[in-house]
Parts: C-alpha cells; structure tokens; sequence
C-alpha cells in the first residue's frame, strides 16, 4: 500500500466539557500538522456523573477556547454522528491524533486504534503524550467537581468554567 503524506488530522472526542488537557493536545496536534479538525462525538456512553452538555455546547465551547489562541489558527472544530473513521474519510484526515496520559489510557486507546485500523487501514493513529501538568485531568473529573459546586478554574478556560457555574452554581 502506498502511503500517503499527512497535513490533515482528526482530534476525536466526547469533550464533556474540553479541558485544558485536550486543549493542550489540540495545540501539539496543530504544530505537528498543517490542518486540525477537532471532531465532537454526538453519542457517548459514559459511567460516573453522566452527560452534561449538548453536543451544539460541547462543540461552542471548543471554538471559544481556541478563538484567540495563535497556536490554533489551523483548528476547525465540528460535531459528528457515527463512525469516526467514515468521518475521516469524508473530510480527508489521514490521522487521528489523540493524548495519552497513563496506562490506563493505553488499553483503551489501543483497542479503539486496532478496531479502527481493522476498519480503514489508510487512517493512523498518533497518540501525544500528556503533558505533565495536565495528566491528572479529566472530563469526569471536571464534572464531579463541578456538579459538587467546587473550583475548576485550574483544570478548564474561563469559557468553559462559566458554563459549569450557569448549570451546577458555585461553592
Ligand atoms: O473522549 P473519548 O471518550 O476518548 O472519545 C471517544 C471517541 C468519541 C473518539 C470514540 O468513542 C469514537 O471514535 N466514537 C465514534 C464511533 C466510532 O467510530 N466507534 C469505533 C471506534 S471505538
């Protein structure tokens, strides 16, 4: 199989909410490659706290906390249904690029990959590891804090953050 270069990738995701994790991923992925298209994931299932934003929030929130960042000129950011592979496809990304923080993200992440690499062979899978500061970090973790009406201000920007207060109330 001849193999394509890669300017065009897919940073996939649940993203309830986006935290400064991921949006440190985002950044990496956009000096590693010409063009980031940050795919939101209509359905999840997820355990713990449950789902808190819509996908039109998940997504609203992504394109303010990337609005101002010149790091992130090259970011687009959409929602989708489906597989993500058939969306790689349909938008021409040639990758999907996502954040590996601890073993525990490793058993996951692989079997995603192997499932999607079963599927469409022609799509890579890249992985960036965490950075340090943000290895503790977590959507989940956001939730549960913010649904006990505590801080998150260290873990998501403002926009973000402003959200969770509307919704929960603050300590
Ligand atoms: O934020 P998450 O939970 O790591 O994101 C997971 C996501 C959305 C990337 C994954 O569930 C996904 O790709 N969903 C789309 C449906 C799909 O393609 N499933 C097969 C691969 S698991």
């Amino acid at each position: 199989m001849e193999l394509d270069r890669v300017s065009h990738v897919c940073v996939p995701g649940t993203f309830d909410p986006v935290t400064y994790g991921h949006l440190d991923v985002i950044r990496r992925s956009c000096h590693l490659f010409d063009r980031v298209t940050v795919a939101v994931a209509a359905s999840y299932s997820k355990n713990g706290t449950g789902r808190v934003f819509s996908l039109d929030e998940r997504v609203a929130m992504i394109r303010e906390a990337v609005a101002d960042d010149p790091d992130c000129s090259n970011v687009e950011v959409m929602g989708f249904e489906g597989l993500l592979v058939d969306l790689c496809h349909s938008i021409g990304a040639g990758a999907v690029v996502k954040g590996l923080r601890a073993m525990t993200d490793f058993e996951y992440e692989l079997q995603q990959a192997d499932l999607n690499n079963l599927m469409a062979p022609d799509i890579e899978s890249v992985y960036v590891m965490g950075s340090r500061e943000y290895g503790y970090i977590s959507s989940s973790i956001v939730r549960e804090l913010a649904a006990l009406g505590r801080d998150v201000s260290f873990l998501v920007p403002r926009c973000v953050e402003e959200r969770l207060a509307a919704r929960f109330g603050r300590a």
